[in-house]
C-alpha cells in the first residue's frame, strides 16, 4: 500500500529541530541471532556525541537514544533528518566527524554511509 505524504514541504509548521539524530541503543542478549547495537558501543557512543554537541553549542539540534530501527547487522547504526542519511559508527572520531561535518555542517560523511535495502529488512 503506498503511503500519501503527510504534508509536502513549506506546508507545515517550522520544524522544531533543524537536525534530528537517532542512534540505536537497543539491547539483546549477546546469544540473541541479530545482535544489538548495545553491544557494540553504541550507548557510550550516542552519550558522546550528545555531550560533544553540547560542548560545540550545537542548537535546535536534537541527539537521541533509539529503539531497534531494525538494521541490526548494521550495527551500530544512526539516522540523520532530515536528509534520512544512515551511518555507521565505531569509534568516538567517527561520531565527532558526523557531528561536526553532516550535523553541524550539512555535508554528510560518505565514508560511514550505510546504504539499507529496504527490501531487506526483517518483519
Ligand atoms: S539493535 Fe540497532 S538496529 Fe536493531
Amino acid at each position: 500500500m503506498a503511503r500519501a505524504r503527510v504534508q509536502a514541504a513549506g506546508d507545515g509548521p517550522e520544524p522544531v529541530y533543524q537536525v534530528h539524530v537517532f542512534c540505536c541503543t537497543n539491547e539483546r542478549p549477546e546469544t540473541h541471532w541479530r545482535g544489538s547495537c548495545a553491544h557494540k558501543g553504541s550507548r557510550a557512543l550516542c552519550d558522546y556525541m550528545c555531550r560533544l554537541g553540547m560542548v560545540m553549542g550545537a542548537r535546535r539540534i536534537r541527539i537521541n537514544h533509539a529503539g531497534c530501527m531494525n538494521v541490526c547487522e548494521h550495527g551500530p547504526v544512526m539516522v540523520v533528518y532530515p536528509e534520512g542519511i544512515w551511518y555507521k559508527y565505531e569509534t568516538q572520531a567517527d561520531v565527532a566527524e558526523i557531528l561536526r561535518c553532516h550535523v553541524m555542517d550539512g555535508v554528510p560523511v560518505q565514508r560511514l554511509m550505510v546504504t539499507i535495502d529496504p527490501a531487506t529488512l526483517h518483519g
